[in-house]
């Protein structure tokens, strides 16, 4: 198990860096033990993350492969506990449980849980905690899953915590299933090397932006170019990572100039829900920011198009029947590499590989 996080306390553990905080999170394999943020993927467990998610995807086709799987976890139960909107995550996340065998939990609304009645998060979550083995967890707020693990692990039953989406900060789930769809898009051109990675939208307040960012620092030679209005162009947080990593990157806000070299161009919604006085973003023109039939012939022909969805119009519908938008793709993805994070985090992605290769 994890080097449980209770010889650190917790205002000692927040001041330590991203990946000072890695050791306290993991298993002795490798494996994350709660999974949080970005920070504690590296190259060879982005590795073996997607090396499982296609052994599970190949297993998954037949009935007796499906039946393996099923069998892996079946004593195992999760809980859902989303405190923000979600469809696909919570979606996702509910299927890769599914395919493990895991039943499933959920709290969508708090109004009709007991936090209604006063009750505190730390004392919510350690109830899931009595009744589940693994709690994923999405909220609007910074941090809380972090915190909410440091609880956990300091408690007699050390549930592992996946953050599903912690506010405008981080959400490590979706970065991975981003990674793995770029891995799958590039492996018969070169692999994910040697590579241009347009971010366009609201990259200041998308968490999903800030996730991604960081783990392609992992691969060599990727330039990341932002492209945004300058109110939503991406943090000072995420340059001076960038800097620190020596990644190379540029900050534009011009999207049909900066297209053609792109060999992934990934489109964000605009985040208006953290508005501080409402409707305030819809007074910044993001109208040249947007992915249609004009930016589609600017597309380089073997460049792909992302988004993390729900896409509003940023990316016409006119766009989803050219083979280049990879958007769908890349939501069916989540569910295999999330079912392989679970099977990792309960140590039996080794028994998947095992089958695989006595199998396929
Ligand atoms: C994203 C999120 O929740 O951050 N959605 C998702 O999980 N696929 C992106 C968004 O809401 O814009």
């Amino acid at each position: 198990m994890a080097k449980r996080i209770y010889d650190i306390s917790w205002d000692e553990y927040q001041k330590l860096q991203l990946e000072e905080r890695r050791p306290y999170l993991m298993q002795p394999d490798g494996a994350p033990y709660h999974t949080l943020f970005a920070q504690q993927f590296g190259l060879d467990l982005l590795e073996r993350l997607a090396q499982s998610a296609n052994e599970i995807r190949a297993i998954a086709k037949t009935r007796e492969g499906s039946e393996f799987l099923k069998a892996l976890l079946s004593h195992r139960r999760a809980m859902l506990y989303f405190s923000q909107p979600s469809s696909r995550t919570f979606l996702s996340f509910v299927s890769a449980c599914q395919i493990l065998g895991i039943s499933t939990g959920e709290v969508r609304d708090t109004a009709i849980s007991s936090e209604f009645k006063g009750e505190s998060r730390e004392d919510s979550v350690r109830t899931f905690s009595s009744y589940f083995d693994l709690i994923i967890m999405r909220t609007p707020e910074k941090g809380l899953a972090e915190h909410m693990a440091w609880v956990l692990s300091n408690s007699e039953r050390p549930t592992p915590i996946i953050n599903a989406g912690s506010g405008q900060d981080q959400h490590p789930t979706q970065a991975l299933l981003d990674i793995y769809t770029l891995l799958r898009s590039f492996e018969r051109s070169g692999g994910l090397r040697d590579r241009t990675v347009l971010f366009c939208g609201d990259l200041l307040r998308g968490r999903t932006v800030r996730s991604l960012s960081y783990l392609l620092t992992h691969y060599p030679n990727i330039r990341q170019v932002f492209v945004a209005p300058p109110q939503l162009q991406v943090g000072q947080d995420v340059q001076d990572v960038l800097k620190a990593k020596g990644a190379d990157f540029a900050l534009t806000g011009d999207f049909q100039g900066a297209l053609p070299a792109a060999d992934a161009v990934y489109m964000t919604r605009i985040q208006d829900e953290w508005d501080e006085k409402k409707g305030e973003s819809a007074r910044i023109d993001t109208s040249r920011f947007k992915f249609g039939a004009a930016e589609l012939k600017l597309l380089a022909p073997r460049a792909i198009l992302m988004h993390p969805l729900p896409r509003r119009d940023e990316i016409a519908t006119v766009v989803d029947s050219d083979p280049r938008a990879m958007y769908w793709r890349q939501m069916r993805n989540g569910m295999w590499v999330r079912a392989a994070l679970i099977a990792m985090t309960f140590g039996c992605d080794t028994a998947i590989h095992e089958h695989f290769r006595r199998n396929y």
